[in-house]
């Protein structure tokens, strides 16, 4: 009799301290064995010589649209795009219509959603009606999001009520968000700042699409993560910086001295992988997230050096349509691409390339997500963690073809890259979902997440305390959930 349902056999699998020869052992959806080659029986087994075993990805920034903005993107589709690009596990935002500031604008998208999803979601709630925030909380909001800036075009999905309308509203938000230990995504901008140099720009009659990257990232903006980071600290928040490749360069400075202080503030970047030097080519298309190759570099090096937490895609299908329209005139496009589907592929050449490490792309394509969001059965190939896995071939190139890709929005800046490293099955929870850019799966299996709550100081306390107290705290309603990841 088998051990084992499935074993993945003779791959070199990416584990948290590095890459190992050692073949998986799967059960009921679960890594159940990790161990040396050679020793595991299963019903079924799945030989994955000369592959390359990663741990799914967790992408935890994407603008699916649902609802109100379907003709761009839906959970099918985005989800899709996910499976066949080793996403396992995505974090929708609340930039949706209506946008999801009550528990009952989140119930109903959760609603809607739940049926269509490839791979597992969480959804974010947004806003700042903090007297939804506890019952958002408990349908299982991931966290919550917010924009420091306003909304550049009327029409844009943030608009009102995501958009922090002053300080004080703020410094309640962050505290209230604490209470719940939520992660705060924030869209770091100083707005009067940003609407300045787009104003400066406009008026010289620039029509660049380079410039209108460069409007979102005046130094003195960086004033805002600093902002952000103080309010956090002081609220006892925790903080994440969304895209920080939108911010000026110096924002890369402005984490590392809130870290230093005190603060407790990640961050997270799109693939650091779009060169100004294909601006003239990409358009509107590029924008906001091209950078001058030197820059490029210093990403990819905060990246490697642990500054930058987490690579998530900021997933933005605009419509090919709405993007051609910014072809004259760049400033009338809206920001943000789609990425989800080539993002652990770009991941994966980067670490072909030598530009990051396996162990780095495992922190911040999977652990480091999963940690910051208490997502405690992702992150990892470990025991007791969901089978969700990708298989990769280090030898393979191919070249993106975004008629190809899945997302509604049918266009990727990345067309026509050749990329190292092709992708050739992603599993979720053991059930094989995509193979070489398809869907596999007959109907979309994925499931909600919901964060697992660290517990707090004097939870922790009376946790590591009597077994009688501990018999207490563990009935005493919610905190019955215990954890077992914990978070920065
Ligand atoms: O570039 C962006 N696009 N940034 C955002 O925060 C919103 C996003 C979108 O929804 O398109
Ligand atoms: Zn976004």
């Amino acid at each position: 009799m088998s051990d084992f349902d499935l074993v993945i056999r003779n791959g070199v699998v990416a584990l948290p301290a590095g890459a190992a020869r050692v073949d998986i052992g799967i059960m009921a959806g679960k890594v159940a064995a990790v161990t040396d080659q050679g020793n595991l029986k299963g019903t079924e087994v799945l030989d994955a010589s000369g592959m390359l075993v990663f741990p799914g990805a967790i992408d935890m920034h994407v603008h699916f649209r649902e609802p109100g903005f379907e003709d761009k993107e839906d959970f099918l589709h985005g989800t899709a795009a996910a499976a066949c690009g080793g996403v396992t596990t995505i974090c929708d935002m609340p930039n949706t219509h209506p946008p999801v500031t009550s528990p009952d604008r989140f119930a109903e998208k959760l609603a809607r959603v739940s049926k269509s999803a490839h791979v597992d979601f969480a959804l974010w709630a947004g806003g700042v009606r903090i007297e939804h925030f506890a019952a958002m909380d408990e349908l299982g909001a991931i966290g919550l999001k917010v924009y420091m800036n306003r909304a550049l075009r009327a029409m844009e999905p943030y608009a009102g009520e995501l958009a922090m309308p002053d300080d004080a509203t703020f410094v309640k938000t962050l505290k209230a968000a604490a209470g719940l230990d939520w992660p705060v995504s924030v869209h770091v901008a100083n707005s009067a700042i940003d609407e300045a140099a787009r104003e400066d720009y406009q008026t010289s009659g620039s029509v660049d699409p380079m410039d209108v990257c460069c409007s979102f990232r005046s130094p003195e903006s960086v004033e805002a993560l600093s902002r952000a980071a103080l309010f956090a600290r002081l609220a006892g928040a925790r903080l994440h910086i969304a895209h920080i490749s939108l911010n000026a360069l110096a924002a890369l400075d402005a984490l590392v001295e809130a870290r230093n202080r005190g603060a407790k503030v990640t961050a997270e970047i799109v693939p650091p992988a779009l060169s100004f030097e294909e601006l003239p080519r990409l358009g509107a298309m590029g924008i906001p997230f091209a950078h001058a190759p030197g820059e490029l570099d210093r990403y990819w090096n905060a990246l490697a050096m642990g500054v930058i937490d987490v690579v998530a895609t900021d997933h933005a299908p605009h419509t090919r349509a709405e993007k051609e329209a910014g072809r004259a005139n760049p400033w009338k496009a809206p920001p943000g691409y789609p990425g989800v589907e080539t993002s652990l592929p770009i991941l994966v050449d980067a670490m072909l390339h030598n530009r990051i490490s396996i162990e780095v792309l495992v922190k911040v394509m999977s652990e480091n997500p999963a940690r910051i969001l208490g997502l405690e059965s992702k992150g990892a190939i470990l025991p007791g963690r969901d089978a969700d896995l990708v298989l990769v071939d280090p030898e393979a190139d191919w070249v993106v073809d975004e008629t190809r890709l899945h997302s509604k929005s049918g266009w990727s800046p990345f067309q026509g890259r050749r990329l190292k490293g092709r992708l050739r099955l992603t599993m979720l929870r053991g059930n094989v979902i995509a193979r070489d850019g398809e869907i596999t799966a007959a109907r979309p299996l994925g499931q909600q997440l919901r964060r697992m709550r660290p517990l707090n100081e004097t939870e922790s306390r009376i946790a590591r305390g009597s077994t009688g107290q501990l018999r207490r705290l563990l009935r005493g309603g919610k905190t019955s959930k215990v954890p077992v990841t914990t978070s920065r």
